[in-house]
């Protein structure tokens, strides 16, 4: 055998042994967030909440939003602001809601649900709505003064935002989020689901919990798991 050809074998035998039993972090130089768009290499995340329930916003505010900083364009993220509100269809063709939290509750979900419609770009419009929750948002948070916040602080109009969730429109992005809500059958707020399957821990573990769903998991979870 020609002495470059063994050469060339026992590379290509040490790029699959490296691959194989080295380092389990993938770098950008092996996946870029474009080849995580492939599904198998892309967890999903779920997370079922509301926007006045205490537990809800330690969740979105902190570590779920550490989680969509770190990790938002290599995972597929759903976000439903429903809870445990209930939807009444009025025969003149209005929707009408119930939420734990009276209708403040309601108005700061119709909000959550316009930003997720209105902000073209995802991981600003979940980093949006996780702002809206931060602890020390006048009056709860998750109203007009927190949208106004959130927007100057992020440079997003929350003009758009405020109008949407007063209308029509929030009404029917809502009752849609009712309907997904219902269907995934929740126990308990916030639900999370890390690849459909209940997340049970406590927020200082959810970034541990979603870079373990990884096949391949990016440089991005050095150090968590
Ligand atoms: C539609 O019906 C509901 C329930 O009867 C009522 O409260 C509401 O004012 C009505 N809306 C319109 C636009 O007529
Ligand atoms: C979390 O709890 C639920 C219900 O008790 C269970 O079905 C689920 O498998 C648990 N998740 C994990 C990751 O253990």
């Amino acid at each position: 055998m020609h002495g470059s050809t063994i050469i060339y074998l026992f590379s290509i035998i040490g790029i699959i042994y490296s691959q194989s039993y080295g380092t389990s972090y993938s770098t950008n130089r092996f996946y870029s967030p474009n080849q995580y768009n492939a599904k198998r290499l892309r967890p999903s995340i779920k997370v079922y909440y509301e926007s006045q329930c205490p537990a809800c916003k330690a969740l979105d505010s902190t570590y779920f939003a550490d989680v969509v900083k770190t990790l938002g364009p290599y995972l597929d993220i759903y976000t439903n602001p429903y809870g445990k509100a209930e939807t009444l269809y009025n025969n003149n063709g209005s929707i009408e809601f119930q939420c734990q939290h009276g209708p403040v509750e309601c108005y700061g979900n119709k909000l959550h649900a316009c930003a997720l419609d209105n902000i073209p770009n995802r991981q600003q419009a979940l980093l949006f709505n996780g702002c809206m929750m931060e602890a020390g948002r006048p009056d709860g948070g998750s109203n007009d003064e927190s949208a106004d916040q959130c927007g100057a602080l992020m440079s997003i109009d929350a003009n758009a935002i405020k109008s949407c969730a007063k209308s029509q429109r929030s009404s029917v992005l809502l009752s849609n989020y009712g309907i997904e809500t219902k269907a995934a059958n929740i126990k308990w707020l916030p639900t999370v689901r890390i690849n459909d399957v209940e997340w049970n821990g406590t927020g200082d573990g959810l970034m541990a919990a979603v870079c373990a769903a990884f096949t391949n998991p990016p440089a991005q979870c050095r150090g968590y798991i």
